[in-house]
């Protein structure tokens, strides 16, 4: 029975996993307790006017089992009852789609979709070539709710089973299922991955083939502005590096084993942007991507540590942001008095800088303000909130600042009036000295 009649149904779908022994020993515990997934199956339909094809979801279930299928399916049942519909049946296989896969479900995302090629024939190396391939061909991608690592893996329809299946239930369609073997699966880590200026850089990338098989791995950046840099080029039949990008390595020991990953030496802003791991066998290829963002805390410096000033006496508080990346710092002055539990007020009048950029493609700024400092300002600490996105927590910087009384203009007058008589009195004290000396009979 093909997609189509699946669909007509218009239920839900389940995949059962008939786990191999092995398979199951890697499998998260957590998955292997529940023993399913839930999936979204995505396919398209023409719709008969038009021709047009129209993407239809239903909610498909991952069904994993240690035991025989027909066991899962009937303790499934007593459970669910609602769940007694068709179903895939992932057969035991030397690739085993849940390798990866060691969470918890409720963190894991599963689509599964039928692959059609349309005009080339999918031949595969040990399998039945069957007139058409649109439906003997399935995509399952189990992916990481936070990205943190994606599998997808071709399931390929195995006629024997499905034959037998449908003789047993012939007349209840709604219980149809389809057995499928997992024959090849590409898997990722993380979808982004951040890294410091000039560090070496990992990106993971493995695959795994139920026959030995000759594959070509290709990396390949496709940068920010939409340029597009071949890095890497392994060709597993004639057993050579084709090409081999300036700080790009493989581990070409390491790909027979399934290790397809990428090794990038000090990377630099350049190097940012989307890479493609892209694994050929036969007549498949697939490929996953990878996110580099460069990224660069910044160093925070404030102009002084404590301030002792006389008030009304001015003096401009500077925050300096170094060496950071991407754009995107934000920094806020904020004010509170030393050892108070108030929220700190921000303060206002600040200015900023422009942004200066280093020969490394960092990025430095300041933000300052400048205090007229009155009695109030006496032991407050104004502090230097500094946020961006390479930041865990704000960077804070403080200065102290004391206030004292300023001599008041008045007084400062008296006291030259007062210096101004002394003096005029002592000289006259010596003018009259000088007379008399002048005056001396001798
Ligand atoms: C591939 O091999 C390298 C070097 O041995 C290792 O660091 C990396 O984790 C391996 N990656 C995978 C996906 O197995
Ligand atoms: C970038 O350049 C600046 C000065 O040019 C330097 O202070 C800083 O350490 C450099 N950053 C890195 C990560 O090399």
């Amino acid at each position: 029975m093909g997609c189509g009649a699946l669909l007509a149904t218009g239920c839900l779908l389940c995949l059962v996993i008939a786990k191999n022994p092995n398979g199951i020993a890697v499998a998260g515990s957590s998955f292997r307790r529940s023993q399913q997934l839930s999936c979204v199956f995505e396919t398209s339909k023409a719709i008969p006017p038009s021709k047009e094809l129209e993407t239809i979801r239903l909610n498909a279930r991952l069904l994993l089992s240690g035991t025989k299928p027909e066991e899962a399916q009937r303790s499934r049942s007593e459970d669910h009852p609602q769940y007694n519909i068709p179903s895939f049946v992932v057969e035991e296989s030397s690739v085993d789609i849940l390798q990866h896969t060691h969470e918890d479900i409720d963190t894991l995302d599963c689509r599964i979709s039928t692959y059609f090629t349309t005009d080339t024939q999918i031949i595969w190396p040990g399998r039945e070539v069957r007139g058409s391939s649109s439906d003997s061909w399935f995509i399952c991608t189990i992916e990481h709710t936070a990205e943190k690592h994606r599998t997808t893996a071709f399931l390929m329809q195995t006629p024997g089973e499905r034959e037998s299946h449908s003789q047993g239930q012939p007349t209840q369609e709604i219980a149809q299922q389809t057995h499928v073997s997992a024959v090849f699966l590409v898997h990722t880590g993380a979808s982004a991955v951040r890294s410091a200026l000039s560090k070496d850089v990992l990106f993971d990338c493995a695959f795994s083939i139920d026959h030995q098989a000759a594959v070509t791995v290709q990396w390949i950046l496709h940068r920010k502005g939409g340029l597009r840099k071949l890095l890497f080029i392994y060709n597993g039949s004639r057993k050579v590096v084709e090409h081999a990008a300036d700080r790009a390595e493989m581990f070409l020991e390491e790909i027979p084993n399934g290790n397809a990953s990428l090794l990038l030496r000090k990377v630099g802003m350049r190097d940012e942007g989307t890479y493609s791991c892209s694994v050929s066998v036969s007549s498949l290829t697939w490929e996953q991507t990878i996110q580099l963002q460069i990224e660069e805390k910044p160093t925070v410096f404030v102009n002084a540590d404590s301030l002792s000033l006389v008030e009304g006496e001015q003096h401009k508080l500077i925050c300096d942001m170094r060496n950071f990346y991407p754009l995107g710092a934000q920094a806020v002055w904020l004010r509170e008095l030393q050892g108070s539990r108030q929220v700190p007020e921000v303060v206002r009048n600040v200015f900023s800088s422009s942004h200066r950029e280093s020969s490394n493609g960092t990025y430095s700024f300041s933000r300052y303000f400048l205090l007229t400092a009155s009695l109030r300002d006496n032991g407050h600490v104004y502090t230097c909130r500094v946020e961006h996105q390479s930041l865990q927590t704000p960077i804070r910087r403080s200065i102290i600042v004391k206030v004292r009384e300023g001599t008041s203009l008045v007084w400062l007058l008296l006291v030259l009036l007062g210096l101004s008589v002394c003096l005029a009195v002592l000289l006259r004290y010596l003018h009259r000295v000088r007379s008399t000396a002048k005056h001396k009979p001798y």
